[in-house]
């Protein structure tokens, strides 16, 4: 049996006339800039409401990526040289390069069997110069972000979340990028909700978000229509959301429950019929009623059987799935730029800068030797936001079959 496995998008798959119909607006009203334009600019803004009332935030700002918003934390949060920043060993490598280009030093922390921050390694891998914990909710679903936030305030760390890749998860009822002093979105191609490019940063914080504000554009913030010096100056990053991706995401965000929940039921479906398998298990989710469903990860016995089950699972069509050790710049070991320890200037920023002499920094595999442990036995496939039940039944047979022959 051989299947069509559609592809793994999940914004995309429900794009219709709704988005075409704002872009439309965005041109007819020949307004393509946030801050002004022929009539008063309306896109961004209105992300942004619809951002605060979805998350439940007093503050959202659109910028344009994920790696942006990382970016204009940094500046946000003041990390630069002699800070360390630590960050889990599975992630996609715009968290690190935004460590690096602050002039910080990344600090790698075991994953867990939630695929997310291990709170225990957590809190022996803080020092004095820790300056910001990055917890990342990967594939998904929720971190155990309570266990972190608690280990993060006990040693009074600021907490930036990144949930690129978990857009509209929630841990205890509560939507993620709200635990920690700032919380960051992706709406790139390949994410829950989607602009094609675009992120979003949300905070409670009045403050923070004026230097978010600041940071993102051009170092000071916007006040009634202008550039303002409150007093939150900072150097600015040029990186602004357009109204074209304000229009398309703002669409997008008010789909994002009915994406979420398409690729949520069926995830639950698949795993329900591969329950109790031999050999098999599943990924544990900090918060099952909080994962968005995009992706199915499950281990095998041995780093062995996953990679013949994984040549079953592609040559039967299944072919996005990926074992995790080869899941390229989301895995620490497989980052040449982190593993060699690639400078950004012949000054050697930031490894070899003075104010990081004291840091410790290892990125080689076996780093992390929990995570790699993981890393090698599972596999990760990705559950389109489109599946009908017949096409779930046959991933069901698939996985069965190549679980059962090895
Ligand atoms: C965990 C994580 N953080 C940040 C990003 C960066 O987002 P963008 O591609 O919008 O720059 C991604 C994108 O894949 C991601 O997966």
């Amino acid at each position: 049996m051989r299947i069509r496995w559609p592809a793994p998008y999940p914004g995309a798959h429900w794009l219709d006339a709704r988005e075409a119909r704002a872009v439309l607006d965005v041109l007819r009203r020949r307004s393509l800039f946030r801050y002004y334009g022929l009539k008063p600019p309306r896109h961004v803004a209105g992300l942004e409401a619809v951002a605060r009332r979805f998350y439940g935030v007093k503050h959202a700002l659109g910028v344009n990526s994920g790696t942006g918003a990382l970016f204009t934390a940094m500046t946000a949060l003041g990390i630069g040289p002699g800070a360390e920043v630590i960050l889990p060993a599975f992630f996609w490598v715009a968290t690190v390069s935004a460590v690096v280009h602050a002039g910080a030093i990344p600090v790698l922390c075991e994953i867990d069997d939630t695929f997310g921050m291990d709170p225990r390694d957590l809190a022996r891998k803080i020092t004095r110069r820790t300056r910001l914990i990055v917890p990342i909710h990967m594939a998904g679903a929720p971190c155990a972000i309570g266990a972190i936030m608690t280990v993060a305030r006990r040693h009074r760390v600021p907490v930036l979340e990144d949930c690129a890749q978990a857009n509209g998860a929630t841990f205890q009822g509560r939507k993620v990028g709200t635990f920690g002093d700032l919380g960051i979105f992706s709406l790139q191609w390949n994410k829950n909700a989607t602009a094609g490019e675009g992120g979003l940063m949300v905070t409670n914080d009045a403050r923070r978000y004026e230097r978010c504000v600041a940071a993102h554009d051009v170092g000071l913030p916007w006040v009634n229509g202008a550039p303002c010096d409150t007093g939150a100056v900072t150097w600015g990053g040029g990186r602004r959301m357009g109204e074209l991706t304000g229009a398309v995401a703002a669409v997008q965000l008010r789909k994002l429950p009915r994406i979420i929940g398409h690729m949520r039921a069926s995830k639950r479906r698949i795993k329900a019929q591969l329950a109790g398998l031999p050999g098999l298990t599943f990924r544990r989710l900090a918060d099952p009623a909080g994962d968005t469903g995009p992706f199915l990860i499950f281990l095998l016995e041995s780093e062995a059987r996953a990679k013949a089950v994984l040549r079953r699972l592609q040559a039967a069509g299944l072919d996005t799935a990926v074992r995790l050790a080869e899941y390229g710049l989301h895995i620490y070991s497989n980052v040449p730029q982190l593993t060699g320890k690639v400078p950004l200037s012949a000054a050697g920023n930031p490894w070899h800068l003075p104010a990081n002499r004291a840091s410790a920094h290892r990125y080689a595999h076996g780093t992390c030797p929990q995570s790699d442990a993981l890393f090698a036995r599972s596999i990760l496939l990705p559950i389109p936001s489109c599946l009908s039940r017949a096409q779930e039944g046959a991933a069901v047979r698939i996985i069965r079959d190549a679980v059962e022959a090895t």
